[in-house]
């Protein structure tokens, strides 16, 4: 029986690849108040294109031409805060190329319509789910993916280790990373803090290239939505020998200390310092407890980060990659604001409105296990 059912979903996956070409997404990425960025990969190499409701075509492109590849991305800039965009992806395969004078197309595809949004500051009320350490357990993640609530939420952010450290395909990242959300990140935007484990294995730029970021580098950035401004970090590595591994832990201070430089101007930026609530998202938790001295750079974090986000009024901290729930108020690690680590497996909604902020914490089954409130 389960033979059957394999042979059958894996005829439905080629129906689905012949008749539309699009193997994964679209999701919307890189998403701030005037841009944004859809994505998503097909089956075969193609052209690519977001058709707009309003018939403009934007065609992937690179120096002035069309490009053909299997993981496609179009930026869409000069939009407006909070502007609605029906679109829908679509290509013409590359039959063959051997002939660059005169490549072999076959027929164009396009996906269905799909609807997304900027952000906008002017929102009174922000609400997003956080995902971490999902570790390639699909039907879990698909599990905590299906219980959020798609017409009230603005983002989803996964705050890393969402796979584990291999030597991932452009395939099995998506099938793992993107393809669990099902249709929300068509719509929602999607947004990604690195964790270590995408940190090991020779593919850490195919990451980027899932997740793409451009401003001002892959894996750090900042952004506000409604009344919530972001700070998202990488953490790197987290443990001294892991490190020496893939550059050493001195290269990994060198790209911290990078991050620190630039957080000191993004957090003075006036997006951010009148945003009535701020949120640094992170993997490593910026913590030093008792029997952690293994975790050199979340003990750097915590010496050499913390009291730069203390002195500019973070309001909360959520980070991840310990696999246990933890939760530290304010002044119990030299910490002027909540630290909360979520547990591996959880998903994290956070909403705040009217001055208040709820952070609710669930499980796979879709049990509530944690809830805190406070005024920013
Ligand atoms: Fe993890």
């Amino acid at each position: 029986m389960k033979k059957l059912l394999l042979l059958l979903s894996s005829l439905l996956v080629g129906m689905h690849c012949f008749a539309g070409g699009i193997l994964s997404g679209p999701w919307v990425a890189d998403v701030r108040e005037d841009r944004l960025t859809v994505v998503w990969t097909t089956a075969e190499p193609s052209t690519a294109f977001v058709e707009l409701k309003d018939g403009t075509t934007l065609w992937e492109t690179f120096a002035g031409r069309r490009v053909f590849g299997r993981l496609h991305k179009v930026r869409i800039t000069g939009l407006t805060p909070g502007e609605v965009l029906h679109y829908r992806v679509g290509g013409i395969p590359v039959v063959d190329d051997t002939n660059p004078r005169d490549p072999t197309f076959g027929d164009p595809f396009a996906s269905p319509w799909h609807s997304t949004r900027t952000f906008d500051s002017a929102k009174g009320t922000c609400r997003f789910s956080v995902f971490n350490d999902i570790h390639m357990r699909t039907e879990q993640f698909a599990a905590l993916a299906g219980q959020v609530d798609s017409s009230a939420t603005d983002f989803l952010f996964l705050n890393g280790d969402i796979v584990t450290a291999a030597n991932y395909t452009l395939d099995s990242l998506v099938h793992n990373a993107i393809d669990p959300l099902g249709s929300l990140p068509a719509g929602i935007p999607l947004l990604f803090a690195r964790g270590n484990h995408e940190g090991r294995g020779n593919n850490v730029q195919l990451v980027a290239d899932v997740f793409p970021n451009e401003d001002p580098a892959p894996f750090y950035y900042s952004f506000r939505e409604g009344p919530v401004a972001c700070l998202v970090l990488d953490g790197g590595e987290t443990h001294t020998k892991r490190s020496t591994v893939y550059s050493g832990a001195k290269v990994y201070e060198t790209y911290l200390q990078e991050q620190y430089e630039w957080a000191e101007k993004a957090l003075q930026e006036s997006a951010f310092r009148e945003a009535p609530v701020k949120v640094c998202l992170i993997h490593v938790p910026m913590i030093d407890p008792e029997g952690k001295q293994g975790f050199y750079i979340q003990r750097w974090l915590h010496k050499r980060f913390l009291p730069l986000l203390n002195e500019a009024g973070i309001d909360l901290m959520i980070s991840a990659d310990l696999h246990e729930f933890l939760f530290y108020e304010p002044g119990t690690m030299n910490n002027a604001f909540p630290i909360l680590v979520n547990d591996d497996l959880r998903r994290l909604d956070f909403t705040y409105g009217d001055g208040t902020a709820l952070i609710r914490t669930f499980n796979a089954k879709g049990e509530q296990e944690f809830e805190y409130r406070f005024q920013p």
